[in-house]
């Protein structure tokens, strides 16, 4: 996989804002020009899981779900990689669709036709078979779908911990090297 160097970080309104927060970090400590999309129900998640006061850190281009003169709505400017991180159901089933109605799906939609990597984190459970149906459609149509199943054999101490876990699996995915979250090495 050649190495990624614009990523897109796209984060829907489920819980867990905070799993594409630390991505958007880690991507920039890595060195990576860091986009971030964040829908208008992701900035209601985050006012009430992270916090009123939030800002994503410097170096981030951050762009709202309707900025149509992003240049992220065209394929013609090149994306290496995204991941969107919590996926909402109401967003997976967008992206299952093609339904490409905002920016998060526009962008997810031509990292897709461009062939290349886009990791969906679908947030919610139980599943319904409409969810269930729209990952299997997103997985034929090449994405990579990772739910954010905690782990336990990392001993993690702290719902940080937890989290790094799943961001570590996110770079994993995306091709970026990391050193977050300790890997089995063999009982
Ligand atoms: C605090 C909070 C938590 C939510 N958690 C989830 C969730 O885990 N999964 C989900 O699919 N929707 C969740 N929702 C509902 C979505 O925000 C809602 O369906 C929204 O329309 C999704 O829009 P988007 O996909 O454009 O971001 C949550 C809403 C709130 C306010």
């Amino acid at each position: 996989m050649p190495r990624p160097e614009r990523v897109v970080v796209g984060i829907s309104g489920a819980s867990g804002a905070v799993i594409g927060i630390r991505a958007v970090e880690e991507l920039l400590a890595a060195g990576r020009e860091v986009h971030v999309i964040v829908t208008d129900a992701a900035w209601e998640v985050i006012r009430h899981e992270v916090g009123k006061d939030f800002r994503f850190p410097k170096g981030a281009k951050v762009h709202s779900e309707s900025d149509s003169r992003s240049p992220l709505n065209s394929s013609s400017f090149p994306v290496d990689a995204m991941v969107v991180a919590p996926c909402s159901m109401k967003s997976l089933s967008a992206l299952a669709s093609g339904f490409a109605h905002n920016l998060l799906t526009r962008c997810a939609d031509g990292v897709l036709r461009m062939g290349r990597p886009l990791v969906v984190v679908p947030r919610e459970t139980p599943l319904s078979l409409a969810a269930l149906e729209n990952m299997a459609a997103l997985k034929r149509g090449g994405a990579l779908i990772m739910p954010p199943c905690a782990a336990y054999y990392h001993k993690p101490r702290s719902v940080a911990d937890m989290t790094d876990f799943f961001v570590a699996k996110i770079l994993d995915l995306l091709g970026v090297e990391n050193r977050l979250a300790r890997r089995w090495g063999g009982g």
